[in-house]
């Protein structure tokens, strides 16, 4: 064999190996649909990046992303401590990374976040003055906002900003601004960024009083001829007690006052926990009874999670015309917030991909609603 012949030997060879190296990861190459494709008729499907991610530093998520998912959320670089670290220093760089990355693959970016009492950097926090408090929102949110504007789709422009009674939460922006500030914060980005769409996300807003808070929000930014385009229903649940009753109220109630409606930072968390929702300062010290399945998921809890990934997808697709996106929070469970909140160093399972980036049983079950008709008959009707 001349050297041109084993030159084009081994390039076949390792293609070969890449496209059986993929196979494992990612079902697309079976010739079944991936999510974004079974779904692509019904709302979009989104993951949160890491860092690493956005840069493509992570093989498998990089082969993975594109193949799988049509929108995407950064997890933390948007954040007010990392895209807005100083008084007068803000720093683009992953912000700007992320923007590229979308449309370099077609994959729709929603900004998360604008206005967050949670990692904000600490001279924020400790801003004494009222006008110098109102110079930093003004300028964080018509700076980034406007900077994005028309390379970027969306904007969580306010995030968590009630309390579980539904009542507004006592952070420094209440506390500095008073309640007008989400109706600002609102104002403000509409103004910066014609072009994008902007939302209200909380946690634990399908639960009544919380609900019922965001939608005095949302009437109160929508009195005020302010433009609000949607709201993103969190959507951090437990495996066997997913809240399909109340999921489904809030689908019809934010969408009857004319929101687009969306699951923005789905997961399904296996681990034991003793309160719902996802307040990020709540933290439970260690313990190694509240981390069961370090040496793996038994099967009765992978199915648990595959059955409610089953029914809340058919849930749904039930009202596939009031949902424009549900987005997993992580692409596969390795990578999940909830290894590390609120219990440090566990191991979790709450995602569609395991720790190899394979599909897992609830993955083929989402996937089945759409390619098998009645495959989710299998599924009790908790709805
Ligand atoms: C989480 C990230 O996933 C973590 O990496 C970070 O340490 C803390 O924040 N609600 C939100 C998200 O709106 O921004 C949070 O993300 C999870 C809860």
């Amino acid at each position: 064999m001349n050297k041109r012949n084993l030159f084009l030997l081994l390039a076949v060879v390792s293609l070969i190996a890449a496209c059986s190296g993929s196979k494992k990861t990612v079902s697309s190459s079976s010739g079944e649909p991936t999510l974004k494709e079974a779904y692509k008729n019904d709302f979009m499907i989104g993951a949160a990046l890491s860092a690493e991610q956005i840069e493509e530093k992570e093989p498998n998520a990089a082969a993975l992303v594109p193949q799988q998912f049509n929108a995407v959320t950064p997890e933390n670089i948007m954040k007010a401590e990392i895209i807005h670290p100083e008084w007068d220093r803000y720093n683009f760089d992953l912000a700007d990374k992320i923007a590229e990355y979308g449309k370099k693959h077609n994959i729709k970016v929603n900004g998360h976040t604008l206005i967050w009492h949670s990692q904000l950097p600490a001279y924020a926090r400790n801003i004494k003055d009222v006008d110098s408090f109102k110079t930093f929102f003004n300028d964080h949110i018509t700076t980034i906002a406007s900077r994005y504007n028309g390379k970027i789709d969306s904007w969580d422009v306010v995030n968590e900003a009630l309390e579980e009674d539904g009542t507004m939460r006592k952070s420094v922006f209440l506390n500095k601004l008073g309640e007008n500030f989400v109706t600002e914060a609102f104002r403000l980005a509409e103004k910066a960024a014609p072009n994008t769409e902007l939302y209200y996300n909380d946690y634990n807003i399908e639960q009544p009083k919380k609900r019922a808070g965001t939608i005095t929000l949302i009437k109160k930014i929508q009195a005020a001829g302010i433009r609000i385009d949607g709201v993103g229903i969190q959507g951090h649940w437990h495996v066997g007690r997913v809240p399909f009753k109340e999921i489904e109220e809030s689908i019809l109630e934010y969408s009857a006052l004319g929101m687009k409606v969306m699951f923005t930072e789905l997961d399904i968390e296996v681990l034991p926990r003793n309160f719902q929702g996802a307040d990020v300062s709540q933290r439970v010290a260690s313990n190694p009874e509240l981390d069961p399945y370090v040496n793996g998921l038994p099967d009765s809890v992978q199915n648990q999670l595959a059955l409610d990934y089953e029914n809340l997808f058919k849930l749904f697709l039930k009202h596939k015309d009031k949902i424009t996106r549900v987005t997993f929070w992580g692409v596969n469970d390795g990578q999940s917030w909830l290894n590390g909140w609120p219990v440090r160093g566990r191991t979790n399972y709450p995602l569609l991909f395991d720790r190899q980036y394979k599909p897992k049983p609830a993955y083929y079950k989402v996937i089945a609603l759409k390619t098998n008709t009645g495959a989710g008959e299998s599924a009790k009707k908790p709805f």
